[in-house]
């Protein structure tokens, strides 16, 4: 009986992609890893330069540089090959150029017989997930958008820097749209199992008059503040890329807030958006419905209206 390895795909060598794959070969966390661009040259660059780390490391991770007709075996596809956007755009204005790219990559793949799971970075991310769910056929369970995975470690730091914790005691989750109308349902975050709420009253001194949609503004601007001063992100994307897929992979059954097919959870339908999800080796096997207050739930609303507006001009490209 032959032992199955465990392989990841990488599709985009550019600094995410490759973030995403240091830190998976860094932390041993598959057998095989295999590095896809359309700039072949650049994905064995890649390969190459993640083969001189093994010595150094626990693991010997196998590196390779691929197509997207070596698919057919791979467990999870990382997808985050999109196009950036350009100073003053939003990641919305990027929609038609990842679509196309988006199109590109999974027609191939879908082609080479792959029945994994994927992994999708690529920006708007909630849209390009619902737009790859749509064109690979396969279960929803299997295609997960990396959604507000990033913007809640973002907040948890926020929240965490304010009365000086861990973040990983912060228990908080930013949903919705991974942009500008996230939102967060400060009704549910404590730290470690302290209401939020109690903790502010309970420590004025220190936090003084707590502005919350402060908060979730500098939450949902942390992207564009490390834009603006390194020209793009990448370590933080590319550790919630790989603890989900950690999660999938060690069929761990950890929550973390991705992007995901709604379907009647919080009175939505048919959107990719970013809400507490059950990972394991299903992929997304559940969905955790958060109790959220009236004046929550509208927030969280207008950021779905704002996703279905998106989803339906994303489809235009299918
Ligand atoms: C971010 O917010 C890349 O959209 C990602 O950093």
């Amino acid at each position: 009986m032959l032992i199955k390895k465990s392989k990841v795909a990488v599709v985009g060598c550019g600094l995410v992609g490759s973030s995403t794959a240091f830190s998976l070969v860094t932390q041993g966390v598959c057998d095989e890893i295999l590095m896809i661009d359309i700039n072949e040259e650049r994905a064995l660059g890649e390969v190459m330069d993640l083969r001189d780390t093994i010595k150094y490391l626990d693991r010997n991770v196998k590196v390779k540089a691929g197509t997207y007709s070596d698919c057919s075996d791979v467990d999870i596809i990382v997808i985050t090959a999109g196009a950036p956007p350009k100073a003053g755009q939003t990641r919305l204005d990027t929609l038609g150029a990842s679509a196309k790219i988006a199109k590109s990559i999974v027609e191939p793949v879908m082609a080479s017989g792959f029945d994994g799971i994927f992994v999708v970075v690529s920006n708007p991310v909630d849209m390009v997930a619902y737009f790859v769910y749509k064109l690979s056929g396969l279960p929803k369970s299997q295609v997960i958008g990396t959604g507000t995975s990033l913007d809640t470690s973002r907040l948890q730091n926020f929240i965490a820097e304010m009365v000086n914790v861990d973040p990983r005691s912060v228990y908080a989750y930013s949903m919705g749209e991974h942009g500008d109308s996230q939102m967060v349902p400060w009704s549910t975050v404590t730290i470690a199992g302290k209401p939020f709420y109690d903790i502010i009253q309970d420590n004025k001194e220190i936090v003084g008059d707590v502005d919350l949609d402060d908060i979730v503004l500098k939450t949902a601007r942390e992207g564009w503040e490390i834009y603006n001063r390194k020209g793009t992100t990448y370590y933080g994307i590319a550790s919630a890329c790989v603890g989900i897929i950690k999660a999938v992979l060690y069929d761990e059954n950890k929550i973390i807030p991705v992007s995901t097919l709604l379907e009647g959870e919080y009175g939505q339908q048919d959107i990719y958006a970013g809400v507490p999800c059950i990972l394991n080796r299903t992929g997304v096997a559940d969905v955790l419905e958060i109790h959220m207050t009236e004046e929550e739930l509208q927030r969280f609303r207008y950021s779905a209206d704002l996703l279905h507006e998106y989803t339906d001009k994303i489809m235009e490209y299918l």
